[in-house]
């Protein structure tokens, strides 16, 4: 075929052709029921709402089941994400669900952090779901897609209005889940003021610009019921487990001294509104707008945080491998910086080091010097001090030997001292003057 037939043939609209007879094709969306039936549903629940506010009851009615369940303390330091997964089977379909109780809601003395725990949970499923999507082998067919579906916000039935907790956790989660404000323990609160309450909540929701799920309307099937129920939100519930006889038939209700609150009948409460809203006309919706809506915008900020466009500077459409390669430069040029900035840190820290050793060098050597010289001086001093006691010792000596020689002598005396006697006894009287002298003394 030319280019130019094929031009033409591409920009001429599409024809409708008539079937000569039964092709087929019109068994597809059986086919894609039956496939869908095979591989079963998955559904996710997050239940937020303050300790024994009356969600596991909720849970129990809503699936007409006992999930397993144990009570939340009211001590809680921080709230905390409990996922629990069960397999359900009505008739031929299979049901995963999920019912994740953010345990400890409400009681902490400071709740501005309250709402963190449950944004990085839902977080945390979108960033599994993208991960599998990134992956070179994906396996999305059985992926347990643990994306929340919708969350089920019970409020306290205060008659008065939403409290500030609300209001910051339903702002921070609107964005990111399929959000349907419910009033829980709704037999607690008077008609007249559950009216006046749902109008007050909505004016509240409204003018905080928070952003709950709207059953949609373009789905002609849905859309009358669906804008009808739109105008009942938020539903205001009762839930319970317990079966009382109403007539001749047992009921779901729950049984006070001054009469019955029967949970299915709509002039008691919303609960079949809830019930048929959630799980039987708009469960896929709200699967479908999980996907298209919240996990879109949770993957597109992720990709832009990533660095990934779909056009250039110029509006230019920017191909994934552009994206990449450009990545890849600036991640290379950054690392080849990060090296060089890393090489210098080390050199300089090497001649830091080397300096430092040095002045602690030059330290030692001047204190060894100064003890070398105190050594040397200490020595002297103690050969000085050696010096003058060998003096003293020979002085000693010499004295010693003076003194042994001057011992001897006068014993040497004293044995010819008898002799002596005689001789100067004899001189005595024959030499007066020398005696007188000797004693010191005049003799008369
Ligand atoms: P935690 O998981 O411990 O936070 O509690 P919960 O929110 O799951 O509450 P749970 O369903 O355990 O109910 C707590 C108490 O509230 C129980 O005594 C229930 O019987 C009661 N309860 C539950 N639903 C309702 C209701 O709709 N109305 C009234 N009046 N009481 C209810
Ligand atoms: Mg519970």
């Amino acid at each position: 075929m030319a280019a130019t037939d094929l031009q033409r043939f591409s920009n001429e609209e599409k024809r409708n052709l008539s079937l000569g007879g039964h092709v087929g094709f019109d068994s597809l969306p059986d086919q894609l029921v039956s496939k869908s039936v095979t591989q079963g549903f998955s559904f996710n629940i997050l239940c937020v709402g303050e300790t024994g506010i009356g969600k596991s009851t909720l849970m129990n009615t809503l699936f007409n089941t006992t999930f397993e369940t144990e009570e939340a303390s009211h001590y809680e330091s921080a709230v905390r994400l409990r996922p629990r997964t069960y397999d359900l089977q009505e008739s031929n379909v299979h049901l995963k669900l999920t019912i994740v109780d953010a345990v400890g809601f409400g009681d902490q003395i400071n709740k501005d952090e309250s709402y963190r725990p449950i944004v990085e949970y839902i977080d945390t499923q979108f960033e599994n779901y993208l991960q599998e999507e990134l992956k070179i082998r994906r396996s999305l067919f059985n992926y347990h897609d643990t994306r929340i579906h919708v969350c089920l916000y019970f409020i306290t039935p205060t008659g008065h209005s939403l409290k500030s907790l609300d209001l910051v956790t339903m702002k921070k989660l609107d964005s990111k889940v399929n959000i349907i404000p419910i009033i829980a323990k709704a037999d607690t609160i008077s008609k007249s003021e559950l009216h006046k309450f749902k109008i007050k909540i909505m004016s509240e929701l409204v003018s905080n610009g928070v952003q709950i799920y709207q059953f949609p309307t373009d789905d002609e099937a849905v859309a009358e019921i669906n804008s009808v129920m739109n105008a009942h939100l938020p539903f205001a519930v009762v839930g319970s487990t317990e079966e009382v006889k109403v007539g001749n038939k047992l009921v779901r209700a729950r049984q006070y001294p001054w009469g019955v609150v029967q949970v299915e009948n709509e002039s008691h409460c919303d609960f079949v509104k809830l019930r048929e809203m959630l799980i039987r006309v708009n469960m896929e919706d709200l699967r479908e707008q999980t996907h298209t809506r919240h996990y879109e915008l949770y993957r597109r900020c992720k990709l832009e945080e990533m660095g990934f466009k779909d056009t250039d500077p110029d509006s230019q459409p920017f191909s994934l491998q552009e994206t990449y390669e450009t990545k890849r430069k600036e991640f290379l040029g950054e690392l080849q910086k990060k090296e060089e900035e890393m090489r210098q840190m080390f050199v300089n820290k090497v001649k830091e080091t080397e300096a430092e050793l040095k002045e602690k060098e030059r330290e030692l050597h001047e204190k060894f010097e100064h003890l070398k010289r105190i050594h040397q001086e200490e020595k002297r001093k103690v050969e000085e001090k050696r010096r003058e006691l060998e003096d003293e010792m020979n002085a000693f000596n010499r004295r010693k030997v003076a003194v042994e020689t001057l011992q001897s002598q006068s014993l040497q005396a004293t044995s010819q001292q008898p002799l002596k006697k005689d001789k100067d006894k004899k001189n005595f009287f024959s030499l007066p003057s020398v005696c007188s002298i000797t004693s010191g003394r005049h003799v008369n």
